[in-house]
């Protein structure tokens, strides 16, 4: 009988999952949870046919680079990669894979979810009332922002931003704009009305809400940076559920501590956990901690994912979610 691939999981993940790769596979857990560092990424690389990792792990040449390697493919738990250094994986001959599709609905819905909190001003209203300062109902008392009818622009218009848009028009009744590397025709055009704006610039100075969808990495470093945030009206609200690096934070701190823009909803960071610290004591800003998939389902569905892939590869097929 062969040995069975040896995997390591960097997290710990759902206990479905967990027990559906232990009945395939000889499966290292993180028992303790918490993120690894560059040395046991290392050890883990030696030790290991397959890793599979999350965005709280760097995986850099460093760690490709590791001593008696033996890992030959990187099932990455989530849809982004930037944390791995892909093409030094590709030079090395490291195979990767990601988790598209099963997260787009959940991570959508964090984007709506923040767009509410945000124009609703429901973190302000929370903070007043368990603070013991909500003195009743008034006809002034923390208006927000109606959405029928306002522009959401979205920055990158793939999965997640399509079904962002589809449920914000259909929901909400928004007028949908959006720029991307290049203008696809997607059936969501149609459906959303979604114009296409081929320049940044004019997409921030045109919306009331920005939402950002587009992937990390140095091409989009700072897309959203003091002067896209000039650019901004002062009523318009900006939502990041892509990346932290997408938007220069500490000028979105000055932009909202100076009323700027009206308000921000964030649920990605430039050095997750931390989050600047001219953000936290913010009114109008929403701060979550990177829960765009974070439901059971989801969390589950990326999971099963991942396994589909290591099993594709250990069985000889194409991986179903190539990245390299
Ligand atoms: C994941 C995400 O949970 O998939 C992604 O790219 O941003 C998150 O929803 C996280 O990245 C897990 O690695």
């Amino acid at each position: 009988m062969t040995a069975r691939p040896r995997i390591v999981l960097t997290r710990r993940w759902t206990a479905e999952v967990e027990r559906y790769l232990a009945e395939r596979f000889e499966v290292t857990l993180n028992e303790a949870d918490v993120p690894m560092g560059a040395d046991a990424l290392c050890r883990a690389m030696s030790q290991h046919d397959a890793i599979c990792p999350t965005v709280t792990d760097r995986i850099d040449r460093q760690v490709l680079s590791a001593p008696d390697r033996r890992v030959k493919l990187i099932g990455n738990f989530g849809v982004g990669f930037n944390h791995i250094d892909v093409d030094t994986a590709r030079e090395l001959g490291i195979r990767v894979s990601n988790t598209p599709d099963v997260l787009t609905e959940a991570t959508a819905d964090l984007a709506i979810l923040l767009l509410l909190m945000v124009t609703r001003r429901a973190g302000e209203g929370e903070r007043e009332l368990r603070g013991g300062r909500w003195i009743g109902w008034r006809p002034t008392h923390l208006m927000g922002q109606s959405l029928e009818g306002k522009r959401l622009g979205l920055i990158g218009f793939g999965r997640i931003a399509q079904a962002t848009a589809r449920k914000a028009h259909a929901a909400f009744g928004m007028r949908i704009a959006y720029n991307s590397r290049r203008r696809v025709a997607h059936a969501i055009e149609a459906e959303c009305k979604a114009e296409f704006i081929d320049s940044v610039d004019e997409l921030v100075a045109t919306c009331d809400v920005v939402s950002l969808h587009c992937p990390g990495g140095a091409a989009t470093h700072h897309l959203i940076d003091a002067e896209r945030l000039r650019r901004m009206p002062r009523h318009a609200v900006l939502i990041n559920t892509a990346r932290g690096s997408v938007v220069d934070e500490a000028a979105l701190a000055a932009a909202l501590a100076e009323r700027r823009i009206a308000g921000a909803g964030l649920d990605v960071y430039e050095e997750e956990p931390k989050v600047h610290p001219g953000l936290m004591n913010l009114d109008n800003a929403v701060l979550l901690p990177h829960l765009g998939s974070a439901t059971q389902e989801t969390r589950t569905a990326m999971g099963m994912r991942v396994a589909e892939n290591l099993e594709a590869f250990f069985g000889g097929k194409p991986l179903r979610d190539p990245v390299v």
